[in-house]
């Protein structure tokens, strides 16, 4: 039977994981950009992780952990998360549409400036109020979200 301090380590534990696998390949892209004045692959490994692991997560949070923050003193907080995930969605699809390398990377290093303080803020500041309100079974919503994230990581396949 998970507890709420399970959930909370469940998401901070991927965080973690999508924060180091996302500073990775943008340091590859502009590794690459730097030496090479070219940076396909890399940028093709980055959108690959975009699109399979950091955009599903976000849809799977919006669905379940979003959605359970319901109470007033919450809303200004998970609004401001949205547009954060708009933001990064909005590089996301720049970085489709970059030609130039240097574009490429300063997209890359964008994409991970805003994924690292949104995910403090939802580490910080969302999941701690979460597990603070009496109305909130946070770890009901765990199950969900796996299965929120893993259905959405089968339709980006
Ligand atoms: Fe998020
Ligand atoms: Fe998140």
């Amino acid at each position: 039977m998970p507890v709420t301090a399970d959930i909370i380590n469940a998401i901070t534990h991927h965080h973690t994981e999508l924060q180091d696998a996302l500073t990775t390949r943008v340091g590859a892209v502009v590794t690459a950009a730097r030496t090479n004045g070219s940076c396909d692959d890399p940028v093709a490994e980055l959108r690959g992780l975009l699109a399979h692991d950091i955009v599903p997560h976000a849809r799977a949070e919006e669905d379940v952990l979003y959605a359970a923050a319901t109470a007033d003193t919450l809303r200004p907080l998970v609004a401001g998360m949205i547009f954060e995930h708009e933001t990064l969605l909005g590089l996301a699809d720049r970085l489709a549409a970059v030609t130039t390398a240097v574009d490429a990377a300063a997209t890359a290093y964008a994409i991970e400036a805003v994924f690292i303080g949104h995910v403090r803020r939802e580490n910080e500041l969302l999941l701690p109020a979460l597990a603070a309100d009496p109305d909130v079974d946070l770890p009901a919503l765990l199950p969900v979200m796996e299965q929120r994230f893993a259905t959405y990581q089968a339709a980006a396949a």
